[in-house]
């Protein structure tokens, strides 16, 4: 069974489509590359390095809620909405792909924000909106894409479909664990000082910031960043699309400089910071 070198086809009847699809696809290049600038100049001001600037970014809204319309509008509603009411091919490849995108979205625009323990309870509208808007064009990108492509029927067995799905399903493990290690290290206290262990305790502004330990932290600063970068990187190879490739470069845009501010950030703040750790790919930056 031979390999095809592009193993779907896209629009076949409708060529002003696949044009716009190429136009975004080329919009969401440039979008990467200036946030890679941007992020490198100055860290978005939230999180560790929310600051004074914070206030330079609009009014400041719930940080729950401000995840949930960045990361679930775009992601779970827009995206469902696009791939049955815009997308016109729906073979079985196509709902493995939706569902792998949903169970990452679902989860970090819905269960992450609400679970988490954030150190302030508001965020910089400018921040929320800076999320949604690359997310609404790249996500519509994505859902446009495995919405309408026809895959060849031996797909299954293509080993882009297999090594992307594995690769994706690390990548979401190692930024589940990493988000949940980060979340263990603030134990909220009840009044008498014991510490509160149910799911319930996720108050904002609970305590500072501590040193995390085990697992992949013992070589990089943000594990969390590393597996989301992973799963883009296998969501490419899986869907082998434009669409996928520029998403997982828009995410590297992202990840690199904030990963390496987060990592001076640590050194700075302890002293006693491990010496061997990277910012975001083990052993090597
Ligand atoms: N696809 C994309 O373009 C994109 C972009 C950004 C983020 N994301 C994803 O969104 C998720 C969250 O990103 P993020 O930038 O908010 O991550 P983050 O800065 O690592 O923070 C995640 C959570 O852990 C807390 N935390 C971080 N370091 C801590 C420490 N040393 N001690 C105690 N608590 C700590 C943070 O609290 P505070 O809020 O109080 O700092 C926050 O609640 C990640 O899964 C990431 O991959 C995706």
């Amino acid at each position: 069974m031979g390999m095809q070198a592009i193993p779907w086809s896209l629009y076949r009847d409708d060529e002003t489509r696949f044009w716009v699809h190429i136009g975004l696809v080329i919009l969401g290049f440039l979008l990467s590359v200036i946030t890679l600038i941007a992020q490198w100049a100055k860290p978005a001001p939230y999180g560790k390095h929310e600051g004074s600037e914070a206030g330079n970014w609009g009014p400041m809204i719930p940080q729950r809620l401000g995840h949930i319309f960045s990361d679930a509008i775009p992601g779970v509603l827009m995206f469902i909405l696009v791939f049955y009411l815009y997308g016109d091919s729906r073979g079985t490849v196509n709902y493995i792909f939706l569902a792998l995108w949903l169970c990452h979205y679902i989860h970090r625009g819905i269960i992450h924000p609400l679970t988490m323990r954030y150190r302030s309870g508001q965020v910089a509208l400018g921040i929320t909106l800076g999320g949604f808007f690359p997310n609404c064009l790249f996500h519509f990108l994505n859902a446009d894409f495995i919405g309408s492509a026809v895959y060849a029927s031996n797909y299954y067995y293509d080993p882009r479909f297999i090594c992307g799905i594995v690769i994706f399903v690390l990548g979401f493990v190692i930024n589940r664990w990493a988000d949940y290690k980060l979340r263990s290290l603030r134990r909220p206290k009840t009044e008498d000082g014991k510490v509160m262990t149910s799911l319930q305790t996720n108050v904002d502004g609970d305590s500072g910031y501590f040193i995390p330990r085990g697992g992949l932290y013992e070589v990089i600063s943000c594990p969390n960043y590393f597996g989301e970068l992973v799963e883009w990187l296998g969501w490419s190879l899986a869907t082998w699309s434009l669409a996928g490739l520029v998403w997982a470069l828009f995410g590297a845009a992202t990840f690199l400089p904030r990963s390496w501010h987060n990592h001076n950030w640590y050194k700075r703040q302890f002293e006693d910071y491990p010496s061997q750790r990277k910012a975001l790919i083990p052993f090597i930056y």
